[in-house]
């Protein structure tokens, strides 16, 4: 096996009526996986049954169709997907599928094949070889010439399978045990890790109902992002976008390593600063791809912090419909919480981030030794998001967080990587839950962000950082959990304590409280609706209350301010 071979994909190839896609969902299933089925996916697409395409646009308009497709399948990770039985005879097909996935061929002889696709016919696959048998006098004789014809390609999967005989379970549990023993599933240790094949850079999968990328967290990783890319089946030309701030340091540097690997590469760089943050920065990004005549297929870079980040997503998920693209976080609050999720968007002169989509990355690779540069306040602000995800999620975090404050805070490399790490991991499975906010399971991620929303929007986005707020209000939510006994002065107090030492601010001073409470009612989330406050239980243990008194409120934030 390649090193390079990338195996957190597993495809199904095999004549038509091998059982392919049943097989392929039942294996999804058990495994928690993706099922993807390339010829299903063909026919969404275009709006066409397949023996329309092959006798309207003719095989090899099919035949383009299903390179396309295997491209994007390509793409996806731990998914399981079934692709057309003539698929794997394209070399171009077989190289991408062998570089992403585990191939595993499910074999049958012709009269089973015969038996499943003519006598099963009414309630049997649609599949790219049926039209090929369409007007046929020996359609047998004819599968036989076919499969036989076919037969050196599928000789080239990674494992076969015998179904004669077999139901789909019986097949499913086949390819699963093969799998393992391919993969050498769970492997102990790193070097088992490298010599199975399996990623050791990726920490944690983002799966949600339309994607599954990985989050990849390393200190130094930024010298494999071509690598990385390739590894997702990206190609082509790849367009950087970041700030002045951040290209001036890593710019050049991210421009080598990505030709390199052999990406063309362009770069529009904007300045710092969230007013940059716009539509009308993204029509200039807009014009300078149509410029650059970038192509769909072309890759967009995030190169910087949640400013960039936001705005570069936005420019990917509208351009051209949607473009692949990565995040390459460089600050803290990027590493943690902006790359993950999706959410991307630009400011309106009349609120913050009210234009926007979800649009998933095709992945994340986060290098803490970038935060080296980054000005210490954006850092410590930073930590009020890290310090946030354990608050509400993860006891065992915080504890780690708090044996090692000193090391953290100088940025010790193996300690950061892994704070930045588990960190991204609780994100990643609170998003992975609920993609586009419907559910509501994201909004454990609002903890302490109700006041500091309102914080924020009293003093005009202009004296505090995003996650110095977020501390206060964090501060403000423990202290009214504990107000309304859900919490004990014990935890409120552990919390306080945490944040102070990673130099957040507590309490805030100089602002009236009625400005921040009109702030907190103007917030966009909650208008003409009780604002729903996160509150804890315990330290890692989260709840939601939606009717707490005005009262309460002002009696919190009135501790809260100094005096
Ligand atoms: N999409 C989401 O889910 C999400 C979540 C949280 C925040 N956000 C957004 O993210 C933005 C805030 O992100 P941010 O705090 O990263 O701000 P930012 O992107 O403005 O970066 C802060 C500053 O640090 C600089 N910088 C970044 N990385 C650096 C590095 N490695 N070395 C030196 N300088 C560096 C930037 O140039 C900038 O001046 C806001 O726009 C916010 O709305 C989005
Ligand atoms: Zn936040």
């Amino acid at each position: 096996m390649k090193s390079d071979r990338r195996i957190t994909n597993l495809i199904i190839t095999g004549f038509s009526g091998t059982g392919k896609s049943l097989v392929a969902m039942e294996v999804a299933l058990r495994l928690n996986w993706d099922f993807l089925d390339t010829d299903d996916e063909i026919v969404k697409q275009t709006g066409k049954p397949i023996a329309e395409i092959f006798s309207q646009d003719g095989e090899d308009s099919f035949r383009e169709l299903e390179r396309e497709m295997i491209r994007k399948a390509c793409q996806q990770w731990q998914t399981v997907i079934a692709i057309g039985g003539g698929a794997i005879v394209d070399p171009q097909n077989y190289e991408l599928l062998a570089k992403t996935g585990l191939i595993v061929c499910l074999e049958a002889k012709p009269e089973t094949i015969y038996e499943r696709l003519f006598r099963e016919a009414a309630r049997g696959p649609e599949t790219e070889v049926r039209p090929l048998l369409a007007n046929d006098d020996n359609p047998l004789e004819r599968i036989r010439q076919l499969k036989a014809s076919r037969q050196p390609h599928y000789a080239k999967a990674d494992w076969t399978i015998h179904t004669d005989g077999l139901s789909v379970s019986e097949v499913a549990e086949e390819v699963i045990r093969a799998s393992r023993l391919l993969r050498r599933c769970a492997p102990r240790n790193d070097k088992e890790k490298a010599r199975s094949g399996i990623d050791k850079d990726i920490v944690c999968l983002v799966k949600t109902a339309t994607q599954s990328y990985p989050i990849f967290v390393g200190y130094g990783l930024l010298e494999k992002l071509g690598e990385k890319m390739k590894q997702a089946a990206l190609s082509g030309t790849a367009t950087i976008i970041s700030d002045e701030n951040v290209f001036s340091l890593y710019g050049s540097k991210v421009e080598g390593i990505l030709k390199h690997a052999g990406f063309a590469v362009n770069s529009f760089v904007v300045p710092p600063g969230e007013e940059t943050k716009s539509m009308e920065y993204a029509i200039k990004i807009y014009d300078f791809l149509v410029e650059h005549r970038t192509e769909r297929d072309d890759i967009i870079i995030a190169l910087g912090g949640g400013m960039v980040g936001d705005l570069a997503g936005f420019v990917a998920a509208t351009f051209l419909r949607g473009m692949p693209w990565i995040q390459v976080p460089t600050s803290l609050v990027a590493m943690v919480d902006a790359s993950i999720g999706g959410k991307v968007g630009v400011n309106h002169p009349e609120g913050k981030n009210l234009i926007g989509d979800f649009y998933q990355p095709n992945l994340v690779l986060a290098d803490p030794q970038t935060l080296t540069t980054l000005p210490q306040r954006e850092l410590i602000s930073g930590w009020a998001e890290v310090i946030k995800h354990g608050m509400i999620l993860d006891e065992e975090f915080v504890q780690f967080l708090e044996s090692n404050v000193n090391r953290l805070t100088k940025l010790e490399p193996e300690l950061l990587t892994r704070a930045i790490a588990s960190s991204a991991a609780i994100k990643a499975q609170v998003v992975s839950q609920d993609e586009k906010e419907k559910e509501g399971k994201r909004t454990v991620l609002n903890y302490g962000h109700t006041i500091a929303h309102g914080l924020e929007a009293a003093t005009q986005y202009k004296r505090f950082l995003h996650g110095e707020a977020v501390a206060i209000g964090m501060v403000g939510a423990a202290k009214l959990s504990q107000r309304l006994g859900l919490l004990s002065s014990a935890a409120v107090e552990r919390q306080q304590a945490l944040l102070q030492k990673f130099g957040l601010p507590t309490v805030f001073s100089g602002l009236g409280l009625t400005e921040i409470t009109r702030a907190m009612e103007l917030d966009k989330k909650t208008k003409g609706k009780a604002i729903r406050w996160v509150l804890l239980q315990d330290i890692g243990r989260v709840t939601m209350l939606s009717d707490v008194s005005q009262r309460d409120v002002l009696a919190i934030l009135q501790e809260l301010a100094e005096s």
